[in-house]
């Protein structure tokens, strides 16, 4: 049986590619509904986004909800500069019409909330948690029966994203990122980090786009145009060849457990100051404090982008030259 699941996200370039991955993995995920807060993009566009993506897939049965257009209580710094000036890589997808798709009525903290009081499905958290935090002030009930919740965000030994310490998910909204560690603590459950430790080694590289393209020329072609700034940013800023995508290993990680191993911890996140947005992690139990947290510190790539390539390109074998492509 599929795992029930609402994607948060704001799409966003990896976001997209995790959306489609999660959508390419029927037997063990079911997407019941996707929720974007602002984060890469402004809200309305990464909701934008989000449809577009569904309607590559032919998946606009999926219903997309709007949900909080800025952080708690920080200014909104979008990154915009990464993911080009559409959100999507500037692929310059047109909008979906929208007798395409149904409109939703409710909002995305209200969809979470009636849908946990129904039933119990997961989160996969792709972006600023402010949807979740909003959850957690309005119903916090509804929160607690949230199954699990992986969230991409955060770093341990890596360096940052956005910051020397931080993360772009968890600093750019660290109330958000704070309050859903800190009732996770105050439930006694455990967030599983998927942080910058794991998926700086998730690289899309030009050798593994050609494979994609060359197995598998439709798919192939969506994700060149819409990696092509995500490839120059990533050159720019980082001088890597390639480009990290963080958002599908969350994905992958909550199919396939064994992809990524880790340590439980505490962890709490910095709202002030030069480390805004730190994830701390008490790896040293400095504070004999029970873990909120399964901290994520390595990933077989390889089988990550077996499970990518296999999945998304909807191949019966393993590509064969993966173990040769990837680093
Ligand atoms: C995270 O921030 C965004 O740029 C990506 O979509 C990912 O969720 C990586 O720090
Ligand atoms: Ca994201």
């Amino acid at each position: 049986m599929p795992q029930k699941v609402i994607i948060d996200c704001d799409p966003g370039i990896d976001d997209s590619l995790a959306i489609m991955l999660a959508l390419s993995m029927p037997e063990e995920i079911e997407v019941v509904g996707i929720t974007v807060a602002a984060g890469n993009a402004p809200v309305e566009m990464g909701y934008g986004n989000a449809l577009k993506v569904l309607k590559f897939m032919g998946r606009l049965d999926v219903p997309v909800f709007m949900g909080a257009d800025r952080p708690l209580k920080r200014d909104f710094v979008n990154a915009l500069d990464t993911h080009g000036s559409d959100g999507l890589g500037e692929s310059f997808l047109p909008q979906v019409p929208e007798e395409e798709y149904e409109r939703q009525e409710m909002n995305a903290v209200q969809f979470m909330q009636e849908t946990l009081q129904r039933e119990p499905v997961s989160v996969i958290a792709l972006g600023p948690m402010t949807n979740l935090a909003m959850l957690i002030e309005k119903a916090p009930s509804s929160f607690g029966k949230i199954q699990e919740i992986v969230s991409m965000g955060g770093t341990f030994r890596s360096h940052g994203n956005c910051s020397p310490v931080a993360e772009y998910n968890y600093w750019c909204d660290p109330d958000a990122a704070a309050l859903v560690y800190g009732e996770m603590d105050r439930l006694g459950r455990k967030i599983h980090m998927v942080g910058l430790d794991v998926t700086r080694r998730i690289v899309l590289t030009p050798d593994l786009l050609d494979y994609m393209k060359r197995l598998d020329p439709h798919t192939g072609a969506f994700t060149q145009k819409i990696t092509k700034f995500y490839f120059d940013f990533h050159w720019q800023w980082e001088h890597l060849i390639g480009c990290v995508i963080n958002d599908p290993l969350a994905v992958a990680y909550f199919a396939c457990r064994d992809l990524c191993k880790g340590f439980e911890s505490y962890v709490q996140i910095e709202t002030k100051g030069i480390s805004l947005g730190q994830s701390i992690v008490d790896s040293m139990n400095f504070y004999r404090h029970a873990p909120n947290a399964i901290v994520l510190t390595e990933v077989d790539t390889i089988r990550f982008f077996e499970l990518f390539f296999t999945r998304l390109l909807r191949m019966e074998e393993k590509p064969d030259l993966l173990p040769v492509l990837c680093r």
